[in-house]
């Protein structure tokens, strides 16, 4: 077991069975900013997230560890009884929260299983059109939720703050070789981006974030959530989306943005650039950035600088064929 998760048979006590017994941990891959294994104990399952004060897979980047008991907020809303939980309508699930001890960033969440992400899902040639229709719909009812008193408490400024500093300021670094007027848009768009509040977001909705189940989906890692930008969301995830549509099955992909797209609903006309320079940014940050996970791909830098000029809108890349869908 990792030596640097403190207090964890103090989590564990109260919780029925967990105590006694031998715990084996298995490490998760697919997160980047925290430690997230699958604990057993006898027949009992769960998931164990541990959050470090730095980025888990980089630990010379400096992070608040507050994120463990923001995403211990947003879960407890979205439970049954909480204030966001009307909001799910039964086509969005949550893991339940079993412990939590924020002194030690530990949070321990109910296992939902393996499942397809969406992009996993996409591959082998899943049709995740119900599922994204039930995203976009949920979406839209997360965005009407704006400075309410509740909403008002999840406001997180140290993430703003990092989110400004370790994403866009880095990525706006990398522009300056390859093009430097769009290093200052850049910077500008993560300055706003990250000090409006106009609604509540998710923060991190990019593939292992969502798994679509028959009925909804699965909406996993609430720790970025914020009140943001209705923009950040939008163009996060139709970025994710635009860039599955370049590795496979363009079709499937084409109509699981259309099908966001139309659970969404409107979008108004003057938020559409702030969702094209989201989605260039993200695209830049997942090939340029400290979080690249593929090798530097040219056509998508392309893309990415295109969307931040203001050359390429992201929903016209996907516009059409959600008119045609909606029809
Ligand atoms: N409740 C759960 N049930 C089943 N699997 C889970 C659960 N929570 C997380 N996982 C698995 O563990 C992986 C990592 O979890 P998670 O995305 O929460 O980590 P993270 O470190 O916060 O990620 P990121 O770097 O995107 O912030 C998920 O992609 C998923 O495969
Ligand atoms: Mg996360």
């Amino acid at each position: 077991m990792d030596e640097e998760i403190p207090n964890l048979s103090r989590l564990l006590v109260g919780l029925p069975n967990w105590s006694r017994g031998t715990i084996r941990f298995e490490a998760l891959q697919g997160g980047l900013l925290n430690r997230v294994y699958r604990i057993r104990c006898g027949s009992q399952r769960a998931i164990l997230k541990y959050s470090p004060p730095h980025v888990a897979s980089q630990p010379a980047i400096a992070l608040s560890p507050g994120r463990n008991a923001q995403e211990a907020r947003l879960l407890r809303a979205l439970a049954p009884g909480g204030e966001l939980n009307p909001l799910r309508r039964d086509e969005i699930f949550t893991p339940r929260i079993l412990a939590h001890r924020p002194e030690h960033s530990l949070l321990l969440i109910e296992d939902l299983g393996d499942r397809l992400n969406a992009a996993q899902a996409l591959a082998s040639g899943q049709d995740i059109g119900p599922a994204m229709r039930a995203l976009g719909s949920f979406l839209a009812r997360l965005h009407e939720r704006r400075l309410d008193p509740f909403s008002k408490r999840l406001r997180y400024p140290e993430m703003s703050a990092a989110r400004r500093n370790l994403g866009y300021g880095r990525v706006a670094r990398l522009l300056l070789e390859l093009e430097p007027k769009l290093c200052r848009v850049l910077e500008q768009w993560g300055q706003r981006a990250t000090e409006t509040q106009l609604c509540l977001t998710m923060g991190d909705l990019w593939p292992p974030s969502v798994r679509p189940v028959a009925t909804g989906v699965e909406l996993l890692d609430w720790e970025l959530a914020n009140l943001a930008h209705p923009a950040l969301d939008l163009g996060h995830w139709l970025a994710h989306l635009w860039m599955l549509n370049q590795r496979f099955h363009a079709d499937l992909v084409a109509s699981a943005a259309a099908a966001f797209l139309h659970g969404y609903g409107p979008i108004r006309e003057d938020i559409s650039s702030e969702i094209s320079m989201q989605a260039g940014y993200e695209i830049l940050m997942r090939n340029l950035g400290p979080f690249a996970q593929q090798p530097c791909q040219r056509p998508m830098i392309e893309m990415g600088m295109a969307l931040l000029a203001g050359k390429a809108c992201i929903l016209d890349e996907f516009r059409d064929r959600s008119l045609i869908d909606a029809g």
